[in-house]
């Protein structure tokens, strides 16, 4: 498997706390406390715990004002949940393509485009910047960039909890950030996310919407759409336990990705996700592409070669420009992120792999080039 849940000591005493207390509600001890441990370690102010990342992002973008007919500029290499909920809103993604350094979106081709659509008066209401893979895209100049118009930055950073940015964590430098503890990220609540700012009112708005925006009132009341999504106070307890381990996993994960490149970067053809000098990457999954002329093979047949074992592998993610359900949005940029996808593949990279694990994808991975060349 690509990247398995992996459990420390503590979890399971916060989830016997919850039940011997009977908190097993979306509300509760845990959720207050998973609230204030992750503020004080990804260093923000503060944090509304939700269901899933996508809910946080959904909320996010609500709260700063996203409505149908708006744009916002959005990373094209990325998972999908990245880009619904500006969909949800009734809102336009622009897809932007990545950088060679690391893989996220460019900050050049931001730039560039954002000074044009101001010539036009035509600005996206938000921008939406994805931290890839474990690794931060180069956020001051983005930043700079919104800045300059006046434009709030949001970042999605499900997939770079314990990385960082110039020593800061990525996820808590624009308007309003968020994080997944879905079942494959670095830590797990088998499905969960988190929504930062150092706005105290967004995400204490934060917390209203995503409790079906009840009204101060002994009775029901609701005066706006909400929706239900706060997280349960029993995964907030196995939350608790995973950020106390969260160092680790993130050293394990490095552990892996040295472990292939030099087991593997000397085959000809393969070359690693680069690591970009302005921080540190958590390598949550080690990703690397194959050029196929000089590999001997592509890596679909890579692909299917280790399928064939047993072993999970997957391509890089689809740029959504390219998805069909995203046909008809604009695309800024070439042909980075869809080279990245063709060539990219992302190899098992758990912190609980063994060695022996390690060993059995890299001897498929060498026996694959054996063959073909
Ligand atoms: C980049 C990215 N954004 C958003 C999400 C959505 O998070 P969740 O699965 O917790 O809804 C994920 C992962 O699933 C992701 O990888």
């Amino acid at each position: 498997m690509l990247s398995t849940p992996h459990m420390g000591d503590w979890e399971l005493e916060f989830v016997k706390e919850a039940f011997a207390t009977n908190w097993i509600a979306p509300v509760g001890p845990h959720v207050d406390a998973f609230e204030t441990e992750f503020c004080q370690l990804v260093g923000t102010s503060h944090s509304a715990a939700v269901s899933s990342g996508t809910a946080a992002l959904h909320l996010a973008l609500r709260l700063i004002g996203i409505q149908a007919g708006d744009e916002v500029f959005c990373s094209t290499l990325t998972f999908i949940a990245s880009a619904t909920p500006i969909t949800f809103l009734g809102a336009k993604p622009v897809f932007i393509d990545s950088d060679r350094i690391s893989w996220n979106l460019d900050p050049e081709l931001l730039s560039t485009a954002l000074a044009q659509r101001a010539k036009i008066g035509k600005l996206p209401k938000a921008v939406l910047l994805v931290h890839l893979y474990g690794q931060s895209a180069d956020i001051d100049p983005i930043l700079a960039a919104c800045d300059r118009y006046e434009i709030p930055l949001v970042e999605d950073a499900a997939e770079a909890l314990g990385a960082t940015y110039k020593g800061q964590n990525p996820g808590t430098f624009g308007r309003v950030g968020i994080y997944s503890f879905n079942g494959n990220k670095i830590i797990t609540t088998s499905g969960g996310g988190m929504l930062v700012s150092d706005d105290s009112e967004l995400v204490s708005q934060a917390r209203f919407l995503a409790t079906q925006a009840r009204d101060p009132a002994p009775h029901y009341q609701h005066s706006q759409i909400g929706y239900n999504y706060r997280l349960s106070n029993v995964l907030a307890g196995i939350g608790r336990g995973q950020l106390r381990v969260l160092a680790e996993r993130v050293a394990a994960r490095r552990r892996n990705f040295e472990i292939y490149q030099q087991t593997l970067g000397d085959l000809p053809g393969i070359e690693f996700m680069p690591e970009a000098s302005f921080g540190k990457a958590t390598r949550w999954l080690t990703c690397l592409t194959i050029d196929p002329e000089k590999f001997g093979t592509d890596r679909e047949q890579v692909r299917l070669a280790l399928a064939a074992q047993n072993i999970e592998t997957r391509p890089v993610w689809k740029p959504l420009h390219l998805q069909p359900v995203f046909a008809d949005c604009e695309y800024i940029g070439g042909k980075v992120a869809e080279g990245l996808f063709q060539d990219g593949l992302c190899l098992p990279s758990g912190s609980n792999l063994s060695d022996a694990d390690l060993k059995r994808v890299i001897q498929a991975i060498k026996r694959v080039n054996a063959v073909k060349t």
